[in-house]
């Protein structure tokens, strides 16, 4: 049994430590991407709080052969399938390569509304050799609930799973 429950008297920079040591010890020996999606998406949802979507999107195709985002593992509601690249959060973090952090995700314009829930979002893209292969995305139904030290945390992450997602 894993049994990675976080303190909940933790700061947010030590949560995220935790939560990169238990990505660490729960993908290092795990080659399959989508276990490794799967159990970090279960990990985020344990560790961050006030959250109503956790998860990932990663880089595919569209039938006519365009890059686009596809929805990977999550914790959460059921979500947009596909998103083009530039389009809304997700597709903006995918098209710049740099985090986006939305404190009102009604004032950011193109914003995809997957679940009406969610009033703010930080979405971090996973970069391999420089090129982006998939977005981890945080969705909260509190407004601002996201600030730079989830930010930095997050990019940790994703450091952490370039090379095993
Ligand atoms: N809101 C996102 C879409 C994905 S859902 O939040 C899960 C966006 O604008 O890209």
């Amino acid at each position: 049994m894993y049994d990675f429950q976080p303190d909940s008297s933790l700061d947010t920079r030590e949560r995220y430590r935790q939560l990169v040591d238990a990505a660490d010890a729960l993908t290092s020996t795990e080659p399959d991407p989508v276990a490794n999606m799967a159990n970090v998406a279960a990990l985020i949802w344990e560790f961050v709080p006030d959250l109503n979507w956790a998860g990932f999107y990663r880089m595919g195709e569209s039938a006519e052969g365009k890059r686009e985002l596809v929805l990977g593992p999550f914790v959460g509601r059921p979500a947009c399938i596909r998103i083009p690249i530039g389009a809304g959060v997700c597709g903006s973090a995918a098209q710049t390569g740099s985090t986006q952090l939305v404190e009102d995700v009604h004032t950011f314009a193109g914003h995809i509304a997957c679940d009406a829930a969610s009033r703010s979002e930080v979405v971090v893209p996973v970069l391999r050799d420089s090129e982006v292969i998939a977005v981890i995305d945080l969705d909260s139904p509190n407004e601002a609930r996201f600030t730079d030290e989830d930010a930095r945390g997050l990019e940790d992450l994703a450091r952490l799973l370039a090379d095993r997602i």
